[in-house]
């Protein structure tokens, strides 16, 4: 979502769209004989999947919640709940009142009645946002690259219990969407790898996390949101671009299945409360429209039992979107902030009086939103939202945008905790060490003089939160730009933090921060004994332009013309350490050879306690473990893939023909030699890999799930008649706000929709509420139970071959052996804790789903009759034990 000044409004998006029903269409061409020429890849289904204008099947009716899994009580109370509601309370809970008229960034209407006060839904995946008194927690890109579940969680838990301090009932994050198929995508810093299955990993931890604070979360974005360019018609309009609605992504049923679905069925079986659908389209129907991603793969074969709520100005219809599964509008607006109107609201009022929307399907949306609610939080009396998004002020409007409400509106309750600790490990835990010459690293301290470089390594001279939701690239990088950002309550430097080491040490320090003193540079690194420089790239949401990048990122190499004061010390210092910060891979090939150039470390996005972790890893105070979440490469078009930064049309089609070969599996593909590889990371100590054991369990043949649903519930009474749904006599309204009620008792001027939905424009079955089959991949949430059942265990011993205590990360990798398979894939890996000489065990259980396929004719998962091949290694090219899967 975006944060913009009530003056700059946006466009309105294609009206032709706001019916637009999914279509027909060839989503996953199943299988064809025929390969296209021209591609370079041979594997004919991702092409065939992947054309520009293909279209989404209708997948209809949208399946009602029943409470399947861990989601029976929540159910059980939800329904309590919803039975006492009237219409209006029901649509109340569905819909924003509008964009900064109220306190969140998102905040429905309430049930006065039964003392249930607005859900408050709050920005961000790393802390939480437009507030004060908050911790700014290191980046999912950073938490990928601890490869370690636990800190996911305790990461989670304590941004959890941020929000929950500030009186928010739902965090919006975590994030698996963008995966990070292009490496310039600019906000892949905000979720967590380029491999389906750490980020997978990496969500559901992060999901469990928050979620045990008792706040819930929005799993986001849903789905094929993968570059900023063109997601909305409005802010491209911003720029200059003339186009006629979101960008398209199109791409096959099992590039579908097997890469960016994966992690969300992770975060579904994880119990992830509610699902964001996403800005763009997929196969040229909107993400927040689309049955085909909504009703049938998130609710049906996933068995999502939450909510769908809206991205921001990402709803584009009412009955369309609701019959394709879309169960809260946010902020509430339709397609312009502050437009007074609403997809929602009053108009859903209409839907159901007049028959369009069943009242089981509303019934649905209201059961899955307090099903959510009561998934996580148990008491519908909850604490006060204490703060607002709009201003730091104490004193000012409740309703910001129409000035109504005078109060107080901020506490300023520190919700802190001592979660400083925490950020700063998890901080240097992620930190890779990438190259580290005759044990340059760690640094003793005792150096005569260090020498800190770079921009990159100081503050923003205006202070760290001065540019609004971080849109600049000035100091440090300690957070990238956008609505995934918050407020820093300080952020230490490296500068500080290293001279704070260097002092302590009794050493000399001296610093030059501004890279265009390319002769001073010079002249202090000449006369260093070690040479620190911090370089950065920097990336965002697409609303905020930062050095003519709009979002995604221009190019793979240096900000802030570091390349050029490097060269200045480089060229004078024969020992120099890089310190990288960026929000995904930064080429590095020039300097991975540079014989000068004594260590590389790359750093991430790590929040407040920047300085502190980076220093806790130079001077050995923490022993790096990191592995890198992504590959960087010697070559930007090494990838194969890239963000489409000129409209190839009225609607941007974005064609993902490569498959599922994106990062390492392109790399692995074209036997193409990265600079450092996904999964690669050093230590200050050194390990050994021996004796694999595989071991093979009894377990039974998978059954395709089968049966069918109970009819669609309802719950409560309405009145049929439009005068009970008047507004209340001597209501006073807060002006722009949405309100379930309807202004006269003639429906069509109620709701005045100019889309007419004629009777025989409904697709077919949307308003069937009678029994439906399970998918054969459904049944849970999460998908077919079986497909979670361990089929091999396989074990390997790391030992501890160097001097000091150390951390690893050892990984497994199978080949599924089909032809069109990846030639390795992540399976497994855990981060261990070894003393020096000990050993420890590395375990993992093998899936069924880690070697199954998807069966795009059958709908289903199924085992290929292939060889498959293992390997556990410290990266995904050191590969040091190997077997197969008996
Ligand atoms: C390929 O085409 C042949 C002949 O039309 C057909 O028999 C076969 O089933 C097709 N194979 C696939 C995988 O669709
Ligand atoms: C996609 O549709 C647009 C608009 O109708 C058209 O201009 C374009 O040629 C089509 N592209 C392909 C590859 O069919
Ligand atoms: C709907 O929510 C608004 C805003 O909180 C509130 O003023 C109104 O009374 C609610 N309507 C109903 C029917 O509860
Ligand atoms: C209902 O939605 C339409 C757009 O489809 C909009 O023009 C109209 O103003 C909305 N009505 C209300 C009451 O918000
Ligand atoms: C029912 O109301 C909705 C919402 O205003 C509107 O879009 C739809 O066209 C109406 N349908 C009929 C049949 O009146
Ligand atoms: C719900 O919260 C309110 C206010 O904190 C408290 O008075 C009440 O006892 C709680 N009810 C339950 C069932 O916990
Ligand atoms: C590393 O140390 C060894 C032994 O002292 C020395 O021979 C070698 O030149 C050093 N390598 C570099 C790149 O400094
Ligand atoms: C890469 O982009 C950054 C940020 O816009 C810019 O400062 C830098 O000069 C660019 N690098 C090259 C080689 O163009
Ligand atoms: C490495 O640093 C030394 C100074 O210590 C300098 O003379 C030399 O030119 C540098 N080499 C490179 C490749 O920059």
């Amino acid at each position: 979502m975006r944060l913009i000044t009530n003056t700059a409004l946006l466009a309105v998006a294609g009206s032709a769209l706001a019916q637009d029903f999914s279509k027909d269409g060839n989503y996953g061409a199943p299988f064809p004989n025929t390969t296209y020429p021209g591609f370079e890849s041979n594997n004919p289904y991702a092409i065939a999947g992947s054309l520009s204008n293909q279209t989404s099947p209708p997948k209809y009716p949208s399946p009602w919640g029943e409470g399947r899994g861990d989601w029976a009580t929540a159910y059980t109370k939800a329904r309590a709940f919803v039975r006492q509601l009237t219409l209006e309370e029901k649509v109340n809970l569905t819909t924003g009142t509008g964009w900064e008229l109220d306190r969140c960034v998102g905040q429905t209407g309430s049930i006065p009645r039964l003392a249930f006060r607005a859900l408050c839904l709050q920005d961000s995946p790393v802390g939480v946002r437009d507030t004060d008194f908050n911790s700014v927690f290191p980046a999912g890109v950073n938490v990928a690259a601890t490869w370690d579940s636990g800190a996911a969680y305790a990461r989670g838990q304590a941004m959890g219990s941020e929000h929950k301090g500030k009186g928010v009932d739902m965090q919006l994050g975590p994030v698996a969407g963008p995966l990070g198929r292009t490496a310039a995508g600019g906000r892949n810093w905000e979720g967590f790898s380029s491999d389906p299955v750490l980020t997978g990993v990496m969500f559901a931890e992060s999901i469990k996390g928050i979620q045990s604070a008792g706040v819930m979360t929005s799993a986001k974005h849903f789905i094929g949101y993968e570059q900023e360019h063109f997601r909305l018609v409005g802010d491209a309009a911003n720029y200059g671009f003339d186009i006629a609605a979101s960008n398209s992504a199109n791409l096959d049923d099992i590039t579908m299945h097997e890469m960016y679905l994966w992690p969300f069925a992770d975060g579904v079986r994880a119990g992830a409360t509610s699902v964001m659908c996403s800005y763009n389209q997929v196969n040229n129907s909107h993400a927040c429209q689309n049955s085909y991603v909504m009703n049938y793969l998130l609710k049906g074969e996933l068995g999502f039992q939450g909510f769908v709520v809206s991205d921001w100005l990402g709803t584009n219809s009412g009955v369309a979107s609701v019959l394709a599964g879309l169960d809260m509008t946010m902020p509430g607006d339709s397609n312009v902030y502050d437009s007074g109107d609403s997809y929602f609201g009053a108009n859903l009022t209409v839907a159901v009086l007049n028959g369009t929307v069943p009242a089981w399907r509303l019934d649905d949306m209201a059961i899955r939103i307090m099903a959510g609610f009561y998934f996580v939080e148990t008491n519908v009396t909850r604490g006060p939202i204490n703060f607002s998004s709009w201003t730091l002020d104490t004193y000012n409007y409740e309703h910001y945008y129409v000035g109504e409400g005078w109060t107080q509106v901020n506490d300023h309750v520190n919700v802190r905790s001592d979660h400083a600790n925490l950020i700063r490990s998890i901080g240097a835990r992620s930190t890779v060490l990438l190259k580290n010459v005759n044990n340059t690293l760690p640094l003793t301290g005792n150096e005569p003089l260090t020498a800190v470089f770079g921009n990159d390594a100081g503050p923003n001279s205006d202070g760290p939160n001065s540019c609004s939701d971080r849109g600049c690239d000035e100091g440090t990088l300690g957070m990238a730009w956008g609505s995934g950002s918050s407020n820093f309550p300080y952020l230490v430097t490296p500068d500080t933090a290293i001279q704070n080491t260097v002092l302590a040490a009794g050493g000399a320090y001296e610093s030059s921060l501004d890279n265009n003193a390319l002769d001073t540079m010079g002249a202090l690194a000449r006369r260093a004994n070690v040479s620190i420089f911090f370089a950065n790239s920097d990336s965002g949401e697409f609303y905020i332009e930062v050095d003519g990048n709009l979002g995604d990122r221009n190019n793979l190499t240096f900000w802030q013309g570091a390349d050029e004061a490097l060269a200045a010390v480089t060229g004078n210092c024969s020992n120099t350490i890089l310190v990288v910060h960026s929000t995904g891979p930064v080429l590095l090939e020039q300097y991975a050879s540079n014989p000068n150039i004594t260590a590389i470390l790359w750093a991430g996005v790590p929040g407040q306690e920047s300085g502190n972790s980076i220093a806790d890893v130079l001077y050995g105070r923490v022993n790096p473990g990191a592995k890198l979440p992504f590959t960087i490469g010697a070559n930007r078009s090494d990838y194969g893939t890239d963000i489409l930064y000129t409209p190839n049309g009225a609607v941007p089609q974005i064609d993902f023909r490569e498959g599922v070969f994106i990062d390492y599996r392109t790399f692995d593909r074209h036997n193409e030699t990265p600079t450092y590889e996904f999964g690669f990371g050093m230590s200050y100590t050194t390990f050994n890999y021996s004796d694999l054991r595989i071991t093979k369990l009894n377990v039974s043949d998978y059954v395709p799930y089968s049966g069918y649903t109970s009819p669609a519930p309802t719950y409560g009474n309405f009145s049929s008649d439009p005068a009970d749904h008047l507004f209340p006599a001597n209501f006073t309204r807060v002006p722009d706000y949405q309100y379930p009620w309807l202004n006269t008792t003639n429906l069509t001027e109620a709701s005045k929709d100019p889309h007419y939905a004629a009777p025989g424009s409904i697709p077919l079955n949307a308003q069937n509420g009678s029994a439906q089959p399970y998918p054969k991949a459904g049944g849970a949430p999460g998908g077919n139970p079986m497909l979670y059942d361990v089929l091999y265990r396989v074990r390997a011993t790391i030992t501890n071959t160097g001097p000091l205590a150390g951390e690893e990360v050892p990984q497994l990798y199978i080949s599924r052996g089909g032809p069109y398979d990846p030639v390795r894939e992540l399976r497994g890996f855990e981060r261990l804790s070894i003393q020096p000489n000990g050993s420890t065990t590395f375990n993992v259980d093998v899936t069924r789903r880690d070697v199954s396929s998807w069966d795009p004719v059958a709908q289903d998962w199924y085992v290929r009759n292939t060889t498959k091949r293992v390997w556990v290694g410290s990266s995904s090219r050191r590969l040091l034990l190997e077997g197969v899967l008996p």
